[in-house]
């Protein structure tokens, strides 16, 4: 049989003490899409509302009016939610389990103490006014007070945007500009697998770019002791400002649709654009998900292996978990420092249950054989999950033996930034898995597949893949750019949500994602724009042109393949690629780094001048006998040049 016919049924044990079983899931999810207000009316008394929402869901996805709105005379606030609720019951229950980069280095904090010191930041925010409303940006390690900050900021109403701390200064000043943030949130160094990254000293040079002197204040975590700059008046070390506050702060009184953050992503074109989540449906969403997804009980250990500068840590290191009242393992570091076996240690030094992580992961894994786990038993892992890119058969079956004894279900979530949480992925008690198969819809998810035109594919077949209706996770705009929105998402296919993914749908009605159909990389599971590499290397002196693609690359998923038409005085050489590669790593940050650069006298464009990525994707990927048709080309001659110097992989 081949790999993809695999089929790991349900285990009956795990279905007997579910949340959700295959009935249940199937009764469920009729209800969700045939009543969606009775059903997030009733869901929506999990969380706790300072007054209850009449009005549930008030959605229109039509392309001259996108609006979408859960629960709109609904108020709540998210920080109360994830903290003081849980107080009676739970307060001396860790909140996060912290391990650092250092095995050594780890910490406990529970809800109690959470709570404690997200009221004292609070109020240390708003000592430097810091109201609702205000945003705030989070250039942070993988330490608890990055936690802390998102919840202070939610529990003032702040909006904060976290920027993950790999970004370049100049990605992280383009962010602060677009969301005009007047206070900054740092560490003076993060620590990963051993090494440093300045995070002060980039925020130092973020904060010299234009338009950045919105900032007047910039909040510095002491993480390391390491070097840095300081700047009087503007620079606080965070223990000043939030030790001496008061350990009582009031939760704002928000309404549902009030914005609780921003997200950069990237699209296929243009600048990262910033999108806006909102509070009650977002939250609802992010913990329904964590609850049936990963099979949530109480007291167990939870491990999501993401970065909090993702939507995956925004909504399942955090928010998701949080408002479970679940403990939630926050991990600093890399998966093979100091060892391979690292991700095992973790997990039995603290009794994970469930571990989140992603295909980059396990490929980088993987490669160093079966054995890397040895030196742990993993024995208290119930769930695994993956997310991020398509898990190709080999890392799941590998993640399914080695990492989970053969015996715990892995469920591969599909979902985007701009949805919030989870979107087609099993659940342990209800669904069969098949190996690389996101399998069905979340409750409320209703996908379709369309062809080019927009016709709606029934039945087995690959297809564009859409989303005919909102949910409450929804992100509902871009921060300051709805038109954008509109353009981006809604107005590809006329009233259905465009997610940009390719998919496929087999006999089963089960759904396989098969990968961006638009202009955008998966790096090791990071979006990345095709356009804003291209923009950083045309603004080297030296580069006439330039063209970005994916190739399959066996541990990132994708590799950045770039093709690189220079200035008519230039001599290439290995010295300038060298450069030019250099060059976007520190415009962007490391993860943009080109893999591959060829020199190309010229691209293959059509008449009217626009790139044929389709034969550009095809040379990197090495396939060169199925280009398909070239006769559009304006100079066919263009392609067995490139043909001729590409760079094939060993
Ligand atoms: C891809 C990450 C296949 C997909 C949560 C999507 C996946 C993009 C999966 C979103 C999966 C994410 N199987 N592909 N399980 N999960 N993707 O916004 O192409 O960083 O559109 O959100 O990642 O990436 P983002």
């Amino acid at each position: 049989m081949s790999e993809q016919q695999r089929i790991y049924p349900v285990d009956e044990r795990l279905a007997a003490d579910a949340w959700i079983d295959r009935d249940r899931y199937q009764k469920l999810y009729r209800q969700s899409v045939e009543d969606p207000e009775g059903f997030w009316r009733e869901q929506a008394d999990s969380l706790s509302w300072s007054k209850k929402p009449a009005t549930i869901k008030n959605t229109s996805f039509a392309s001259d009016n996108v609006d979408i709105r859960w629960f709109e005379d609904g108020e709540l606030n998210v920080a109360h939610n994830c903290l003081d609720r849980h107080l009676d019951s739970r307060g001396d229950q860790p909140a996060i389990i912290w391990e650092g980069d250092d095995p050594e280095d780890h910490k406990t904090i529970s809800y109690r103490e959470l709570h404690q010191r997200v009221s004292q930041l609070a109020n240390g925010l708003k000592s430097l006014g810091i109201n609702k409303g205000d945003t705030v940006t989070l250039y942070m390690p993988m330490v608890p007070e990055a936690a802390m900050a998102m919840l202070a900021c939610a529990r003032i109403g702040a909006v904060h945007s976290v920027v993950f701390g790999g970004f370049s200064p100049d990605a992280l000043a383009g962010r602060i500009v677009d969301s005009q943030s007047r206070v900054v949130i740092t560490a003076d160094e993060s620590v990963r697998g051993g090494k440093q990254v300045p995070l002060k000293d980039n925020v130092d040079a973020a904060l010299t770019r234009e338009g950045t002197d919105v900032v007047e204040s910039v909040l510095v975590v002491r993480r390391t002791g390491g070097d840095i700059q300081w700047h009087e008046g503007r620079d606080r070390w965070f223990d000043d400002v939030v030790d001496q506050q008061p350990t009582d702060c009031p939760a704002e009184t928000m309404n549902a649709e009030d914005p609780l953050f921003i997200l950069y992503t990237s699209g296929s074109t243009g600048t990262p654009k910033g999108l806006k989540h909102t509070s009650g449906g977002y939250l609802l969403y992010a913990a329904l998900t964590h609850r049936t997804v990963f099979d949530y009980h109480e007291g167990e250990v939870y491990w999501c292996a993401a970065d909090v500068g993702w939507i995956t840590g925004h909504s399942y290191i955090v928010y998701g978990p949080l408002a479970n009242g679940a403990t939630t393992l926050m991990f600093e570091g890399v998966p093979t420092y100091p060892s391979h076996g690292r991700i095992g240690q973790i997990v039995d030094k603290h009794n994970v249950s469930i571990l989140y992580t992603s295909p980059t992961a396990i490929r980088s894994l993987m490669a160093h054989g079966e054995h890397i786990m040895d030196d742990s038993r993993r024995d208290s892992l119930r769930i695994l999950g993956s997310v991020g890119e398509p898990i190709n058969p080999e890392a799941w079956d590998w993640f399914y033996r080695v990492v989970g004894n053969s015996r715990c279900p892995i469920m591969d979530t599909w979902w985007q930034t701009e949805t919030g949480g989870h979107m087609i992925t099993p659940m342990p008690g209800a669904t069969d898995l098949k190996p690389g198969c996101a399998t069905k819809p979340f409750f409320g998810v209703q996908p379709a597949l369309v062809d080019n035109d927009g016709k709606r594919l029934e039945g087995a077949t690959d297809g564009n893949l859409v989303i005919l209706d909102s949910w409450p996770g929804q992100a509902r705009s871009i921060w300051n750019n709805h038109d954008r929105f509109v353009q981006t998402y809604f107005s590809t296919y006329e009233g259905v949500y465009f997610t940009g993914d390719g998919c496929r749908r087999d006999e089963d009605g089960d759904y396989w994602i098969t990968g961006r159909i638009d202009d955008v990389l998966n790096v090791s599971g990071h979006r990345m724009g095709t356009a804003e590499i291209e923009s950083s290397l045309v603004a080297h002196q030296d580069v006439a042109e330039a063209a970005v693609v994916g190739y399959p690359h066996d541990i990132k998923g994708q590799g950045i393949y770039v093709y690189v038409t220079l200035n008519d005085d230039v001599e290439p050489s290995d010295e300038l690629k060298q450069e030019l590669k250099q060059w976007v790593r520190k415009d962007i940050g490391p993860i943009a780094t080109p893999d591959v650069i060829q020199w190309a006298p010229g691209l293959p464009k059509t008449r009217s001048g626009k790139i044929m990525r389709r034969i550009l994707r095809k040379i990197a990927a090495n396939e060169c006998d199925g280009l398909g048709d070239t006769s559009t080309l304006a100079d066919p001659g263009v392609v067995e040049d490139l043909i001729e110097h590409r760079h094939v992989r060993t």
